[in-house]
């Protein structure tokens, strides 16, 4: 086309009414919430980028699908359309649905996995981490060094770094790494890409060492039209092609549907080892269901077939990572620092850098967090020490490598001048940094605490 506007590829055929909120009823919302954004009520949030997964719109096609819906309990048409459509894209064997990822994950590692146990990853998002460290398994995270750097630009900054890899397969003995996973996009490393060469070169070593190779595959098309702009030989390939062979590289996958499957709830384990498979099969039938619906309703079972075949359009795939760069250089214009380059389905700001005053026993990136909802309504979530810190003996803690604030943009959901106003209220913010204050932590659950901790300002 000769016009330089990138258009979102589709038009509105049904929307939701956004309520709006003064400042004063943000503050009171959030002192009640115990100033975790995560315990708003959503009606009191006025652009809601807490997350990308599950909060998107569906195609007319998706909706016209659900109707389709074949509710049998054992044996269902949909399982089957569902189960088709997943081995033709991943050339996976087999296909367990879950009703989302950290069903997969939580299955697929309590099977393989024990106490003792080392598993490499790019860098294992929270559940991962949480699902691995609750088998008594160790989680490492080996992005490569530029992956920790907010400000440094690289293509594939969401690589894991082989020679580390390497390294952690000698030092543990291949016996006690029961798989080596890979995450598609780097999501908590900034929704960062990994390159084909990088996949290759995990192959190489799982293959050298005789252990398997999983992908955390929930925004594998993100990170195929990622290697279709960025890397050589793959600009004339389409992304079903680029997804195609990253799926190929690997023995299996986790994946959420509700990230690149286009859908609201939903997941997949799917593996080639059949002896794995049927240990992770008698599993799912204990808490999620029986293996042709595992936990999800047979449409939406229908949805996620058809969100995986939309979400690799070329035109969508266009549409909404250059959506996402809108947010970034609009960030970047105003001198904002934020991971570089930006990644595919979010922007992080950098608020270690913002806010040098607030130390990291404070929580920088939750305080910017805080002040972005009482400023404009707009709602992201805390990846830094709160997240990931770890809590010592002593009580103090050892903070996490970086201090971001995710903006995760929902697919299909938000237009450009809504982004603009998140523009606007960043900006706003950013102006008067020096006058934020930190939190401190009043009470903690065992395990991914940041879901449900509460807070008082310092
Ligand atoms: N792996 C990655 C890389 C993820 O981003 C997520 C979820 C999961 C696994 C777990 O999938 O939510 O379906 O159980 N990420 C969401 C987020 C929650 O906000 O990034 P799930």
């Amino acid at each position: 086309m000769p016009f330089r506007t990138i258009i979102e590829p589709f038009q509105i055929h049904s929307v939701q009414a956004i309520n709006f909120t003064t400042p004063e009823e943000r503050r009171a919302a959030l002192e009640r919430s115990g100033y975790n954004p995560f315990m708003l009520h959503a009606d009191e949030v006025i652009i809601d980028l807490l997350t990308d997964s599950g909060t998107g719109a569906m195609s007319a096609q998706q909706w016209a699908r659900l109707m389709n819906g074949d509710e049998s309990y054992a044996g269902s048409r949909s399982y089957y359309r569902f189960r088709d459509v997943i081995k033709d894209l991943t050339g996976f064997a087999e296909v367990i649905p879950t009703h989302q990822g950290r069903a997969a994950e939580r299955i697929l590692f309590s099977t393989v996995m024990s106490s003792g146990d080392v598993v490499p990853n790019n860098t294992h998002f929270d559940t991962t981490r949480a699902n691995v460290e609750y088998t008594g398994a160790q989680a490492l995270d080996l992005v490569i060094p530029e992956g920790r750097e907010p400000a440094v630009e690289h293509p594939f900054k969401g690589n894991i770094d082989i020679t580390a890899l390497e390294r952690t397969l000698d030092d543990a003995g291949a016996d006690r790494v029961p798989f080596v996973m890979v995450t598609v996009t780097n999501n908590s490393g900034g929704g960062q890409p990994v390159s084909m060469a990088n996949l290759r070169a995990v192959r190489e070593v799982c293959d050298r060492h005789g252990v398997p190779f999983y992908l955390d595959a929930c925004r594998f098309a993100e990170n195929a039209w990622f290697i279709k702009q960025r890397e050589d030989g793959f600009a004339d390939r389409t992304p079903r092609e680029i997804a195609k062979e990253m799926f190929s590289l690997a023995d299996g996958c986790t994946f959420s549907a509700k990230k690149d499957g286009l859908a609201n709830i939903g997941g997949f384990l799917a593996l080639n080892d059949s002896e794995v498979a049927a240990r992770c099969r008698n599993l799912l039938i204990l808490t999620e269901g029986f293996p042709t619906y595992g936990g999800l309703a047979g449409r939406d079972l229908e949805a996620i077939a058809q969100g995986l075949d939309e979400v690799l359009d070329e035109h969508y795939l266009q549409y909404r990572v250059n959506s996402v760069w809108y947010l970034a250089n609009k960030a970047m214009e105003a001198g904002i620092p934020i991971v570089r380059p930006p990644g595919g389905h979010a922007v992080y700001l950098d608020a270690k850098t913002l806010l040098p005053h607030i130390p990291a026993a404070n929580y920088p990136a939750h305080a910017l967090a805080c002040e972005l909802y009482l400023e404009g309504g707009v709602r992201g979530v805390e990846i830094g020490s709160v997240m990931f810190g770890k809590p010592q003996p002593d009580g103090s803690e050892i903070p996490a490598s970086m201090e971001l604030v995710r903006l995760a943009v929902p697919r299909r959901t938000y237009t450009q001048s809504h982004i603009d106003y998140v523009g606007e209220v960043i900006i706003s913010v950013a102006d008067r940094a020096a006058s934020l204050r930190g939190y401190r932590i009043v009470e903690q659950a065992p395990w991914l605490r940041h879901f449900t901790a509460k807070f008082e300002p310092v």
